[in-house]
């Protein structure tokens, strides 16, 4: 099956100013795929080439089968988006917002299901411009998929909800692939990139500068863990003999070991091995916000 976006060498620049230099990426149907970046990076500009409502300058873009430069009105009818900067005139009421983006593409659920799912029944009424911060967020989200579209851009569309709210996002995000739609994200939140997306790329000063799987991102750049335990005994030098092992440090009775692979498993068979047997063994592994650090600051 052909992918849902291909994105080959993407350029684009306001007036002198280069936004995107060499992006390049695909997304297969049915992904959660997810863009990491400083800001800044260029993701936004990059999603709003995808989606015809910039024009690039250089590179291949395909989305659907279309190329966004020549046929954005007739890929617009299928896909649905939440933009970084949205807004809605304020008289409009929630129900008529629905109403409208409903009535765009025939045949997409009711919106008063869409309405109840993203918990907007009470403000059903209520005009755009009284909502709070998060309460437009979510009727963003909402309106980008009303359509039940084939693919799905939202642009950092967890910022200002709450804990729980972007919670019980997620978990619509998750239903809206499992209904079949391709869902591309953009967001700051590791969190999110980690429970929600299949694959990542990390854009960064223009360019796609690394792509993988949240875990495969982890095992490639930070791929270090750290196990920490107590101890009375001071030479513990023998676990240096480990080929998964590091770096072995001491802080009083707390030993630290860096290393590598199935750390843990290592060290635990290879300490009780030596007659010891720590009651407070712990590792820590390295997360994707470690990963994003690193990434970035090499690069900058
Ligand atoms: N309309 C515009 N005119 C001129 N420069 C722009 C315009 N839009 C974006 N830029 C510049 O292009 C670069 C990339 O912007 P973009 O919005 O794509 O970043 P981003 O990765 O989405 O950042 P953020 O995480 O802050 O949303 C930035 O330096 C920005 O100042
Ligand atoms: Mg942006």
């Amino acid at each position: 099956m052909a992918p849902v976006v291909e994105v080959e060498h993407l350029a684009k620049s306001y007036g002198s100013f280069t936004a995107v230099e060499d992006v390049s990426f695909t997304v297969e149907e049915g992904e959660i795929f997810g863009i990491l970046g400083p800001n800044g990076a260029g993701k936004t500009t990059t999603v709003e080439c995808l989606q015809g409502l910039r024009r690039a300058d250089g590179g291949v873009v395909q989305v659907l089968g279309y190329d966004p430069r020549r046929e954005a009105s007739q890929l617009r009818r299928r896909i649905g988006s939440q933009l970084q900067e949205s807004a809605l005139p304020d008289r409009l009421k929630v129900w008529e917002a629905l109403d409208l983006f409903s009535s765009l593409v025939p045949g997409g659920p009711r919106w008063q299901t869409v309405l109840e799912q993203w918990g907007l029944s009470e403000k059903r009424d209520a005009k755009f411009g009284s909502l709070s911060g998060g309460q437009q967020q979510r009727l963003f989200i909402a309106l980008a998929v009303v359509n039940s579209p084939e693919l799905v851009f939202l642009d950092e569309m967890t910022t200002g909800l709450d804990p729980t709210s972007r919670r019980a996002t997620w978990d619509l995000i998750r239903q809206i692939r499992e209904n079949g739609s391709t869902v591309i994200l953009v967001t700051h939140f590791m969190d999110e990139a980690e429970n929600l997306c299949d694959r990542i790329a990390v854009v960064d000063d223009k360019r796609v500068v690394a792509m993988n799987t949240p875990e495969g991102l982890v095992q490639e750049y930070a791929g270090e863990s750290e196990v920490t335990f107590s101890s009375d005994i001071d030479d513990l030098s023998y676990l240096l003999r480990l080929e998964e092992v590091d770096g072995v440090e001491r802080q009083g009775r707390r030993a630290t070991v860096r290393g590598k692979g199935a750390l843990l498993a290592r060290v635990a068979a290879d300490l009780v091995g030596h007659g010891v047997a720590p009651t407070d063994l712990e590792v820590k592994r390295a997360t994707l916000e470690d990963v994003f650090l690193t990434i970035t600051k090499e690069e900058r």
